[in-house]
C-alpha cells in the first residue's frame, strides 16, 4: 500500500477533480465520483478496497482513455436523446441495454402490458413504452426508479409507465400482466471470466431458474436478456417438457453482447 500515491488529478473536458469528491461532467450527465479516482469504470471493482480504505492507485491515462472510448463515447448507443438530459448513475453505465437492442426486443415483445421487471435506468421501459400500451417498470433500488422515470419523460413515454420500486421476487405474485421482460443483474464484469456461465450464478442466491419460475407465476411468455456466455442447454431445459426456446443473440457494433432468450408465444421459429 505504501507506494500507492495519490495524484492530483488535471481537470479536462472529461473530467476535473475536486477537494473530497469529484464530479465527472459528462455532458448532461454528472457522475460523483471518490477524489482522483480516474481509472477505467471497467477497472472500479479492482480498486474498490483501496478507494474504501483512501489509497488510490495513479491514473493510467490509457485507463482513462478506455472509460472514454467503452463508455462516452457509446452514449448515443444507450440513449439517442442523451443530450437531451438523460441521466446515469455509475451502475447504469455498463447495465443499461443500448437503444437498438431495446428497440428491437420491444418489437417482439409488442403487448398491452408489460412487466420490466429490473428497469434500471429506463433502456428497456422507454422502448417498451412506444410499442406496447402499458409498462410495469420495477426497480429494488429508488434511485434507480428516479433515473428511469427522467428518462422515460425526455422520450415523451412517461405517461404509459407505472413505475414501482420493490422486489421483483416479492412482487411477482401480485402481479399481471401479457409478457414479463427479465434483465437481472449479472454480477459484475466478472461474468466475463467464465467460458459458459450457469444459470444459477445469475441472481444469486435465488438463481436464474428461480427468477423464470417467478415470472411464470405471471405469463409463460417472457423474454430473458442474459450474458452471451449463458449456458444455453440450461435456458433449453428450463423451457420445460415439450416447450421450446428461441436464444437471440444481440449484436453492437458486429460485436455480440448478450442473447435474448424467448418463452412462450414469443418465439419467432
Ligand atoms: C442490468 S440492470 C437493468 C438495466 C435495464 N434493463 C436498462 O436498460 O436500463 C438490473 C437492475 O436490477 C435491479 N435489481 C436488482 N435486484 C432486483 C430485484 N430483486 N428486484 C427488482 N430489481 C432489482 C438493479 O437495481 C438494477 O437497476
Amino acid at each position: 500500500m505504501e507506494n500507492k500515491s495519490k495524484r492530483k488529478c488535471q481537470p479536462s473536458a472529461f473530467q476535473y477533480c475536486t477537494a473530497k469528491f469529484q464530479k465527472v461532467d459528462m455532458g448532461s450527465v454528472i457522475l460523483e465520483l471518490p477524489e482522483c479516482q480516474e481509472k477505467s469504470l471497467e477497472a472500479y471493482e479492482e480498486i474498490k478496497e483501496d478507494l474504501e480504505e483512501g489509497v488510490i492507485d495513479d491514473l493510467e491515462e490509457k485507463k482513462r482513455q478506455k472509460i472514454q472510448k467503452k463508455f462516452w463515447i457509446k452514449r448515443y448507443q444507450l440513449f439517442s436523446k442523451f443530450d437531451q438530459g438523460i441521466k446515469l448513475d455509475y451502475e447504469s453505465w455498463f447495465s443499461v441495454t443500448p437503444e437498438k437492442i431495446a428497440r428491437h426486443i420491444a418489437e417482439r415483445c409488442k403487448c398491452k402490458i408489460i412487466i420490466d421487471a429490473f428497469a434500471g435506468a429506463g433502456g428497456n421501459t422507454i422502448n417498451f413504452a412506444q410499442t406496447c400500451d402499458r409498462v410495469i417498470a420495477i426497480d429494488i433500488d429508488p434511485k434507480k426508479i428516479d433515473l428511469a422515470r427522467n428518462n422515460a419523460k425526455i422520450y415523451g413515454v412517461e405517461h404509459k409507465i407505472e413505475f414501482l420500486i420493490g422486489d421483483f421476487f416479492e412482487l411477482a405474485p401480485m402481479l399481471k400482466a401479457d409478457v414479463v421482460f427479465l434483465s437481472p443483474p449479472w454480477g459484475g464484469p466478472s461474468y466475463i471470466n467464465k467460458s459458459i456461465l450457469n444459470l444459477e450464478n445469475i441472481m444469486s442466491p435465488h438463481g436464474g431458474e428461480k427468477l423464470l419460475e417467478q415470472a411464470r407465476k405471471i405469463t409463460k411468455e417472457i423474454a430473458y436478456y442474459l450474458p452471451k456466455n449463458i449456458n444455453k442447454q440450461q435456458l433449453a431445459i428450463a423451457a420445460g417438457p415439450n416447450c421450446k426456446v428461441e436464444i437471440e443473440s444481440n449484436y453492437l457494433d458486429d460485436k455480440i453482447i448478450a442473447k435474448t432468450a424467448y418463452y412462450g408465444n414469443l418465439l419467432k421459429v
